[in-house]
């Protein structure tokens, strides 16, 4: 038997997961499409990676356009692959016509594969203030993957790996955690990491999502933002040593909020050393343009809240200072505000 997945934002990550989801054979993909609706359900989508080969033309079981239209049946899992832009719209507002629904599906898990801190606060609190006991599980994806050629092409190149662990509720989340089952979301946790190992993906289980997504926010804070300040590929950023001790220097404010945030055993596993693996494990030729500069360039507006402001918010919580991001943020800040005026320009 088939379970019913419904992935909202087919883009780079969604494509690439969708497929290995699928590839399986044990689930069926229902995909929300925005601009690339007509295109993928009339010619499919061409993915060339490294890890899932070259497919000429794959095209999810079911292809819709809304969110609501994707509302008619229950899901195993409901996958968000899209942009988290909170300053824009949120993602639980963009994905309300599922979550209405969950009252009747309460098996059905929350997997959200975006980058950013705190980004799953939102989804705890609604699922509380409506009384669902629904699990929210955080993927945090290590890969370089692009939507190219007006979206009919997904590129993915060099490694791949999925870090995916769910969230336990705070205890201020009463509701939640009173309905919370450490078994139930564990064996969720389990078949969603059998879905994707099955379909060639690299998934990995771990028991502190929250420790994951400070490490991978490291990348992100810091080659994202630097590229995308000096719409500079990775590999242009590394060539230069004032902006490498940088790269450095960001990551360790990182680690200082995630330090004073993190439980001592979980900061244990960010040691201040992890800064300098992340920069060693980047090809000092790499081409790559992190997602931030892509959207930059195609005049998207950016993750800047859920990277740099989700840190910020931890930082002034804990009282840790990071002048450095700081100065990030106004910057991004600027080119952010410039992007949503043209938009809404056009709209
Ligand atoms: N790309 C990477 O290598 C990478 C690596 C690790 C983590 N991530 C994270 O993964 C997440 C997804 O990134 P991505 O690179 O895959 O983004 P992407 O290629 O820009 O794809 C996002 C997709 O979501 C769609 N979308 C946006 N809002 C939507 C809505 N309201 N309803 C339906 N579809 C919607 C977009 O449609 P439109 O075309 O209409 O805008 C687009 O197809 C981000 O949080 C990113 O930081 C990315």
């Amino acid at each position: 038997m088939s379970l019913d997945i419904c992935l909202v934002g087919f883009g780079a990550i969604g494509a690439l997961y969708a497929c290995a989801l699928e590839r399986s054979s044990k689930a069926r993909v229902t995909a929300v499409c925005r601009s690339n609706y007509e295109t993928i359900r009339e010619h499919g989508l061409e993915i060339v990676s490294d890890r899932l080969g070259k497919i000429p033309s794959w095209k999810p079981h079911r292809v819709v356009r809304t969110v609501a239209e994707a509302a008619d049946r229950p899901y195993t899992f409901i996958v968000c692959a899209m942009k988290c832009v909170p300053e824009v719209i949120k993602t639980t507002h963009i994905l309300r016509p599922l979550l209405q629904k969950l009252s009747d599906s309460p098996a059905t898990a929350i997997v959200l594969l975006q980058n950013g801190i705190g980004i799953e606060d939102d989804f705890l609190e609604w699922l509380d203030r409506h009384n669902l006991g629904n699990n929210v599980i955080s993927g945090c994806a290590w890969v370089d993957t692009t939507a190219v050629n007006e979206g009919k092409t997904v590129t993915q190149s060099g490694s791949e790996r999925l870090v995916l662990g769910y969230h336990r509720p705070a205890p201020s989340l009463v509701n939640l955690t009173g309905k919370f089952s450490e078994d139930i979301a564990k064996k969720q946790l389990d078949l969603l990491c059998t879905l994707l190992r099955d379909g060639s993906t690299n998934p990995e289980p771990v028991t502190d999502i929250d420790a994951a997504r400070w490490h991978k926010i490291l990348w992100n804070a810091s080659f994202s933002t630097l590229c995308t300040l000096t719409r500079a590929t990775v590999g242009d950023v590394l060539a230069v040593d004032s902006a490498r001790t940088s790269l450095a220097d960001i990551m360790l404010e990182v680690l200082s909020v995630a330090h004073a945030s993190l439980s001592p055993s979980s900061s244990a596993t960010l040691p201040d050393s992890v800064r300098f693996d992340i920069i060693r494990h980047e090809n000092p030729k790499s081409v790559f343009k992190p997602s931030m500069l892509v959207d930059l360039e195609a005049g998207r507006p950016m993750e800047v809240e859920a990277i740099v402001g989700g840190v910020l918010k931890r930082a002034r919580a804990v009282g840790v200072q990071v002048p450095r991001l700081e100065l990030i943020y106004a910057g991004l800040s600027v080119l952010q505000k410039d992007l949503l005026r043209r938009r809404n320009a056009q709209s």
